[in-house]
């Protein structure tokens, strides 16, 4: 089954307005002609609004970096599901590993975000991904179980066309150590099966996993060549818009 490849830039706690202002607009002269593909770039919360406007009408889909599951209330430090819709986006990340590290996200934690984003119509991005310790001592796949049925708690097999996950071993965050692609398929290949396992084959086959850690120009034409890796979620390198330029048009 042919799964709809996306591209995705996470820009951190990185880009004031200006630079998000030139970085998005860069980016979307990058994506002029690209139609087999989807492009969304999540930017910092205070310039959701201003990336949704350099990008216009292109179809690049803009997202927040996570997201409260209310719509308002007292969650000081937090925005809800509509203030990202009201800035313009349509997506947002959860359980980035540097959330479940540095600010202590647990599962818990990250399914009450995705299932409040999901029921407001935002397309969530589910981050899982092992640690080196976790991967040294044999724990990968547990852990990835554990992330995704847990992620996914009381998400019924509709509710899933909504959902992306992303595999992001997090020994090769920022680190410049990319899996191998055989280590990358491996997990993507275990993903889909467990997928396959809780929801249906077909809801297996239509979801689009994403590989994450240290993508670069240089190696998503491979990452991309494996079977089961539909797309990229990446760090650094969507910082620059010829890098990131170059990963959207992957061969
Ligand atoms: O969410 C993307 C990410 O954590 C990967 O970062 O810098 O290794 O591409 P990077």
């Amino acid at each position: 089954m042919k799964r709809r490849p996306l591209i995705a830039g996470n820009w951190k706690m990185h880009t004031t307005t200006a630079e998000a202002r030139d970085l998005a607009t860069a980016i979307a002269g990058t994506c002029v002609g690209v139609d087999d593909r989807d492009v969304l770039l999540s930017p910092p919360y205070t310039v959701l609004r201003d990336v949704a406007e350099c990008v216009g009408r292109t179809g690049i889909i803009v997202a927040a970096q996570n997201v409260c599951w209310e719509e308002k209330g007292a969650y000081t430090g937090e925005i809800s599901p509509v203030m990202v819709r009201a800035a313009g986006g349509s997506a947002a990340i959860v359980g980035h590993s540097e959330r479940r590290q540095i600010f202590l996200e647990n599962d818990e934690m990250v399914n009450r975000r995705l299932t409040g984003a999901l029921a407001f119509g935002l397309t969530v991005i589910l981050c899982i991904g092992e640690t080196l310790a976790e991967r040294e001592s044999g724990d990968t796949f547990a852990v990835l179980e554990r992330q995704i049925r847990k992620g996914l708690a009381g998400v019924g097999g509709e509710a899933m066309a909504g959902v992306v996950i992303a595999y992001e071993p997090v020994w090769a965050i920022g680190t410049g150590k990319t899996a191998s692609k055989e280590q990358a398929q491996e997990a993507h290949a275990f993903i889909r099966g467990l997928l396959a396992a809780i929801y249906e084959k077909d809801i297996a086959e239509q979801t689009r996993i994403l590989y994450g850690g240290s993508v670069k120009p240089a190696n998503i034409d491979e990452i991309m060549a494996q079977p089961d890796i539909d797309g990229a979620l990446v760090g650094g390198a969507a910082l620059d818009a010829q890098s990131f330029g170059r990963i959207i048009t992957f061969r």
